[in-house]
């Protein structure tokens, strides 16, 4: 049984290092791609401060169609191009949004999100999804915040079938 602990660290690193370890056992005995995924996000969702909603959203059919998250039910399907999600798969690069409210063609799916970032998942040069992260908190995210999701990322890619 893995159980989520409450952690008191004093940095980012830290937290994001401490999550690292997380994540390798969460999915050491595992490779299915919705059952890590669904993991992953529980792990995180439970773990960093000032989120009120985190998820995956996979290619499929040349759309974005939501996969394993926790938060609010949330618009199912998004176009290329469209929102914060939509312009971060057609980029293919991460995103932070300070403040969603002034970044047009924000598609809003929980009124609580203040800021967000969304970051590529991109294996073998492919898009595979793309991982949204929402905060009731302005300007929650920083570059280290996008490293380490980035890394956390990397080692969920090499744990799992995608
Ligand atoms: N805000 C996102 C849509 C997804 S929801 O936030 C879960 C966007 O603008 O693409």
């Amino acid at each position: 049984m893995f159980e989520i602990e409450s952690v008191s660290v004093k940095s980012k690193k830290e937290l994001y290092e401490y999550l690292s370890t997380q994540v390798e056992n969460l999915l050491a005995e595992e490779r299915d791609r919705i059952a890590n995924c669904a993991n992953f996000c529980s792990l995180l969702f439970y773990t960093l401060p000032d989120i009120n909603w985190m998820g995956f959203y996979f290619l499929r059919d040349k759309q974005l169609l939501v996969g394993p998250f926790q938060g609010k039910p949330a618009c199912v399907r998004i176009a290329m191009g469209q929102g914060v999600c939509g312009m971060v798969a057609a980029k293919r690069e991460t995103l932070i949004v300070p403040n969603v409210h002034e970044f047009s063609g924000h598609i809003a799916c929980d009124t609580a999100s203040n800021s967000e970032m969304v970051l590529p998942v991109v294996e073998d040069q492919r898009l595979i999804a793309v991982l949204d992260i929402d905060s009731p908190v302005y300007n929650r995210f920083d570059t280290q915040d996008q490293k380490g999701m980035e890394r956390l990322l990397t080692l969920l890619m090499s744990r799992t079938d995608m």
